[in-house]
């Protein structure tokens, strides 16, 4: 199966297996079919880069759903599967008049997919929303609950991405929406956008509204051109490192950490490497957003990487900072 209509870089790859599951029962199905071949769970495909072929099992958890459990008084429970699109449930909870998620507006890929990475954007992370989570553990074939500490979140990551890589398939997570909704405007760009509409006490949908005029305007549709959202991490110094480079790079963008760490924007450090809008090959970074790695039309994973590495090694010597990518490259 070609996997190309399944990653949003838009890479061809083919799998030597593929399936979709429905159920928990489908996934526990294809996995004893597949015995001790090697698996790849792929959701929207929204943060992978397909460097080559897959020689095993392509599994998508496809478990649809989404449901009001009730409230606790002060959040509203909902559950959703780990096959439904993000931004669609995203959508539907506004559409209720649900508040909660709206600064998670128009993530691309699916449900099951947000806690890896612990999906962020506009001041707000999926570990604030998530209550917990449904998983098939591998292991014990039984599906159980991870709690949000049990999660693990940090910065782009999580227990899955780690320990857990490999070892659970995500089914549905439940998310809390608070009652007494507050705008959550910490993200400077969001609250100059909705203070440019004159609206003064903006509404969850609002928000959402200014949110995605954001993406909009910064990040490329990937049915248009061919990405995977921020290609690198932003990274995190600590205090001394942001002073030495200020001294040098006294245009340095860095939002100071609550442990005391900087984090520095990737897309100013590769804009500075000459990177925004330079393209290699078939790809390139992205001209209105220098962290976006983009598929100019017909672009291979060898492409990718060779550009990651290019674009790694000129932010390097240039500031001696190390550049992690965000996707994972299989
Ligand atoms: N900047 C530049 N040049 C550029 C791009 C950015 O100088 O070409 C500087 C600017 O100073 C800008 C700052 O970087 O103010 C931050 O840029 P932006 O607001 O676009 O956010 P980001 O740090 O580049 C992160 C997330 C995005 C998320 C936005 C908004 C990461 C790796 N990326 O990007 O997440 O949407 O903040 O919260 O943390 C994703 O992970 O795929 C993603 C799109």
């Amino acid at each position: 199966v070609d996997l190309r209509p399944f990653n949003t870089l838009q890479l061809p790859a083919i799998a030597s297996r593929y399936c979709e599951a429905a159920s928990v029962d489908d996934l526990r199905a294809a996995l004893a079919a597949n015995g001790e071949g090697r698996v790849l769970i792929l959701g929207g495909g929204s943060n992978v880069v397909l460097a080559q072929d897959f020689d095993g099992l392509v599994l998508r958890p496809l478990l649809r759903g989404r449901e009001l459990l009730g409230d606790d008084g002060e959040y509203r429970h909902v559950r959703v599967g780990a096959g439904e699109s993000w931004a669609d449930a995203v959508a539907w909870t506004l559409e209720q008049g649900w508040g909660g998620l709206e600064n998670l507006s128009l993530i691309p890929g699916l449900s099951g997919a947000a806690p890896i990475q612990n999906i962020g954007a506009y001041g707000v992370e999926l570990e604030a929303v998530l209550d917990r989570l449904e998983a098939l553990d591998l292991v014990s074939g039984e599906v159980r609950e991870f709690t949000r500490a049990e999660c693990r979140f940090g910065y782009r990551d999580s227990v899955f991405k780690r320990e857990l890589a490999g070892r659970v398939v995500i089914t549905a997570l439940r998310l809390k929406l608070p009652l007494d909704w507050q705008p959550r405007l910490g993200y400077r760009e969001l609250a100059d956008a909705l203070a440019s509409t004159g609206i003064d006490r903006p509404s969850p949908r609002d928000v959402a509204d200014a949110v995605i005029a954001l993406r909009q305007r910064k990040l490329p549709d990937w049915r248009v051109l061919g990405n995977a959202g921020s290609f690198f991490k932003n990274p995190v110094v600590n205090t001394d490192t942001y002073a030495t480079l200020r001294i040098a790079h006294p245009g340095v963008v860095g939002h100071q950490q609550s442990d005391g760490s900087v984090k520095l924007a990737a897309g100013w450090l590769i804009e500075q490497a000459g990177w925004k809008g330079r393209d290699l090959g078939r790809v390139g970074m992205y001209e209105r957003q220098a962290l976006v790695l983009v598929n100019r039309g017909g672009a291979t994973g060898a492409e990718v990487l060779a550009l990651r590495d290019a674009v790694r090694a000129s932010v390097h010597e240039r500031f001696g900072v190390d550049l992690e990518p965000e996707p994972l490259v299989v």
